[in-house]
């Protein structure tokens, strides 16, 4: 069981990992393998929208020479794709957006890799807009066919400061038992 957490927050140790890695850890514990993919760290342009992945069909981007096929590539081996992203003016990450056009578009477009893949997303903000950003990355995971079991809540949290997180114990409980039905599922539909 390979677990990627996409990390679509500039703050490599911020709120948003601290809540992917929550879950993606407790999966390690249970037997997976953890990946964590921070988008910041790469050379990331957005979709160029040139179609060739559509054209070619191999399951690569051909429009930029940067860091996508990489991505692309992490996203292909996980069996378990999490999604964090901050709330940004409502919505979410440049970053994370730029992940979900150039992965979303090249598996649409191929071999639908990410089809029947589990995925659950996690969002952070000081005050407003979480649940807006978790429907825009839950509506991702939808249309590309993907899995996507719940929780006892929506996994959001309050935070503004890096670590602020830690102080909402709801969301950690949240975060936790996430993490407890993600392995549940993922061990049956193994
Ligand atoms: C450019 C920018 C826009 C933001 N917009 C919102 C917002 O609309 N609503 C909100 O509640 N918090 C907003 N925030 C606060 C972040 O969502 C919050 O600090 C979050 O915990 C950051 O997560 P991170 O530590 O993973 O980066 C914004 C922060 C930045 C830098």
């Amino acid at each position: 069981m390979r677990v990627l957490c996409v990390n679509g927050s500039p703050r490599r140790d911020g709120n948003t990992a601290i809540m992917l890695r929550r879950v993606g850890k407790r999966l390690e514990n249970a037997g997976g393998i953890f990946d964590e993919l921070y988008l910041e760290g790469l050379n990331l342009q957005p979709c160029g929208a040139c179609g060739v992945c559509a054209q070619i069909k191999d399951g690569r981007c051909h429009g930029r020479d940067d860091d996508g096929n990489q991505m692309i590539e992490r996203s292909r081996t996980a069996d378990i794709i999490l999604l964090g992203s901050p709330v940004y003016f409502g919505s979410l990450t440049a970053q994370i957006k730029i992940y979900m056009d150039r992965v979303g578009y090249v598996s649409r477009t191929g071999d639908c890799f990410l089809r029947r893949k589990i995925g659950a997303a996690v969002v952070p903000a000081r005050r407003a807009g979480q649940l807006f950003t978790f429907a825009e990355l839950n509506m991702w995971f939808h249309i590309n066919g993907m899995v996507v079991p719940g929780s006892r809540y929506w996994n959001i949290g309050h935070a503004l400061k890096e670590g602020e997180i830690l102080n909402d114990a709801e969301a950690l409980a949240t975060l936790d038992e996430l993490a407890e039905n993600l392995e549940w599922l993922a061990r049956r539909i193994r």
